[in-house]
């Protein structure tokens, strides 16, 4: 598996750090940056992983140069599956048709709600009351593909852009692990397909994961509880 990235990397962290385990499914073979300045570079050198960079600016305007240049790279390292871990550039349909079915996304909401940028103020400004992250496979339409897995998690009073980005970042370090580490068996074993048809894995995730069963409410429905005021 290659990790794309393009800033912190704490979720490829995270998946370093899942895949120590020798009974980890997947191999992490590169970590591949469109920045030179990712912060996330040093760590996965300091963790003895081979990476590299593609420069996305020096291909401004070719989206299809970069995304060559990419390929190239992806190629020479025998990849055979992607994970997007804040990867920053939109990619071409020519690119995800190539990687259908074998490239997976950490999108930091509760998909349909709040695709694309600065997902946390707007749930915010929307008022939910429960938010969350997703990890989907990846078609053309950005944060539009089939989805794996989800947590969701509370907003609490008093919330900020910081407060609530942190508490949904505890869950995307480790739902994706655990979902890269599901597809890396199913693909192991059946391989990808176009993914209309690959809805279907999504349920059988499901079928074979535990699964929170209970309704998660925010707040708890006890109603019970609430102050009362004498008419
Ligand atoms: C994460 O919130 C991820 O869901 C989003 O970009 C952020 C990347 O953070 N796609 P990091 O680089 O993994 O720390």
């Amino acid at each position: 598996m290659a990790v794309l990235i393009s800033g912190r990397g704490s979720n490829m962290a995270a998946l370093l750090e899942a895949a120590t385990d020798p009974s980890y499914p997947a191999r992490i073979a590169l970590v591949l940056s469109n920045r030179a300045g990712a912060a996330g570079l040093a760590r996965a050198e300091a963790a003895g992983i081979p990476v590299a960079v593609v420069e996305s600016r020096a291909h401004k305007g070719d989206r299809e140069g970069f995304e060559a240049a990419m390929q190239a790279v992806l190629e020479s390292h025998r990849i055979g599956m992607i994970a997007l871990a804040g990867f920053m550039r939109v990619l071409t349909e020519g690119f995800t048709r190539r990687w259908e079915g074998r490239m997976l996304n950490i999108h930091p909401s509760l998909l349909p709600a709040f695709p694309g940028l600065d997902t946390h103020a707007r749930a915010l400004e929307a008022g939910v009351r429960l938010h969350g992250c997703t990890v989907h496979l990846v078609s053309a339409g950005v944060d539009e593909g089939p989805i794996l897995a989800q947590a969701a998690v509370p907003v609490l009073p008093g919330d900020d852009e910081a407060t609530l980005a942190a508490r949904v970042l505890a869950q995307e370090h480790r739902l994706y692990p655990a979902a890269l580490a599901w597809m890396a068996v199913w693909l192991a074993r059946h391989g990808a397909g176009p993914l209309p048809a690959m809805r279907r894995i999504a349920e059988e995730a499901t079928a074979a994961l535990p699964s929170a069963t209970g309704a998660m409410a925010n707040p708890l429905p006890a109603f019970a509880a609430l102050p009362t005021e004498k008419a």
